[in-house]
């Protein structure tokens, strides 16, 4: 038994080692270090089953991993006695007779072939349970949030129908919510996942072809803090270049908290310095891909999706720029140095990026930075 146990111990430490160390290459790779909710280590933790939707995917894990176990140690278990206790010699086996042949055996070959059948039975069963308890779209529990999601290369787009706001990279919920997304792309498949919330989901382009995910969302792990927990999200479908830097955060608030998050998401910016002013009118120059809710960049929305057929702005609406935490959906923190490398040379941040190099001098740059990151700034 002893160097089986010292074989175990090895493996495990191996194993932890490993995981070590590509937890530190996360967190190396990461620039700032997730503020991790509660007892939840790696910030996609596909294990952790925040919603109901990821603790039943975690039930058919743990049944499969259970019966797996069972079977690995019934065939491993007789293997192991049988290749120690019928040991022979070459010069020994070519004495043996010829074992007791079994083919065509029909209790044998019945038994092997009814057990697996049982066995996949219990698998299939709870999994078939999980998949239909999402509901389809005409079942969808009256209550429950709406929200769109719409996956473009390289960034999100969330909206919220019933509140009539459009926000990206950053989508926040209140918390215990049954939501119900509804995922549809403008260009290539993707795929919606928030690790720690539960499994991913496609995102297909075509009319008729979206997608349904209905979960409710998490409770607060620091109800007593302010400002809402994040969970980080990712594009999990090679959707091109720039498919690994598609991410985006989704922050969990307490309900009171995420309505005033929405009461004051349409307030207009507010512009008080002479930098802010002029990063205003440095903005004039995005406004046939970006919006911000109240500016003449919204009127020019309208007349595009007045249009026959509608045209939708390329880029992401920045009306609440200013209070999110990160830029370029997800691969930067929002910091002035962050945004003028964003802004003076989006491709060599996102390879491929769809907005290009605009040759805005550094003092534009700057002042559209003080638009952008203060003036749209809300407090809530
Ligand atoms: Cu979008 Cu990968």
């Amino acid at each position: 038994m002893k160097p089986i146990s010292k074989a175990i111990s090895r493996a495990s430490c191996l194993l932890s080692a490993s995981m070590f160390s590509l937890y530190s290459l996360a967190g190396s790779f990461d620039e700032h270090p997730y503020e991790l909710s509660a007892s939840f280590k790696t910030p996609m933790d596909t294990l952790a089953g925040l919603t109901d939707w990821g603790q039943g995917i975690n039930y058919v894990y743990a049944i499969t991993t259970i019966i797996v176990g069972i079977v690995f140690l019934a065939v491993s278990i007789p293997l192991i006695y049988a290749i120690r206790r019928f040991r022979v010699s070459d010069e020994e086996f070519a004495t043996l007779p010829l074992p007791k042949q079994v083919h065509g055996n029909v209790i044998l070959e019945f038994t092997w072939t009814i057990i697996p059948v049982i066995l996949l039975l219990f698998i299939a069963v709870p999994t078939w349970q999980i998949i239909f308890r999402q509901p389809e779209k005409h079942q969808i529990p009256p209550g429950s949030m709406r929200i769109e999601v719409i996956g473009h290369q390289w960034w999100w787009e969330f909206r919220y129908p019933s509140l009539g706001i459009t926000t990206a990279n950053e989508l926040h919920l209140p918390e215990k919510t049954p939501v119900y997304f509804e995922l549809s792309s403008v260009d290539v498949i993707h795929s919606f996942w928030i690790p720690q919330f539960g499994g991913k989901l496609d995102v297909m382009p075509g009319k008729g072809a979206e997608n349904y995910l209905f979960l409710t969302t998490p409770s607060l792990q620091h109800p007593e803090q302010n400002g809402g927990e994040y969970y980080q999200g990712q594009c999990a479908e090679l959707c091109g270049l720039s498919h690994a830097l598609m991410r985006f955060e989704a922050v969990v608030h307490e309900k009171a908290e995420f309505e005033r998050w929405a009461a004051v998401f349409h307030n207009p910016p507010v512009v008080q310095t002479a930098l802010e002013k002029k990063g205003e009118l440095v903005f004039m120059q995005c406004m046939s891909c970006h919006t911000i809710s109240k500016t003449p960049s919204e009127d020019i929305e309208k007349q595009m999706l007045a249009m026959d057929p509608p045209v939708h702005k390329a880029g992401p609406n920045l009306t609440d720029f200013g209070s999110r935490r990160m830029l370029a959906a997800g691969t930067r923190t929002n910091t002035a140095q962050n945004f003028h490398d964003w802004v003076d040379n989006p491709p060599s941040i996102k390879p491929g990026s769809r907005m290009v190099p605009l040759g805005l001098s550094k003092a534009d740059i700057e002042a559209v930075a003080a638009y952008l990151r203060y003036s749209t700034a809300k407090t809530y």
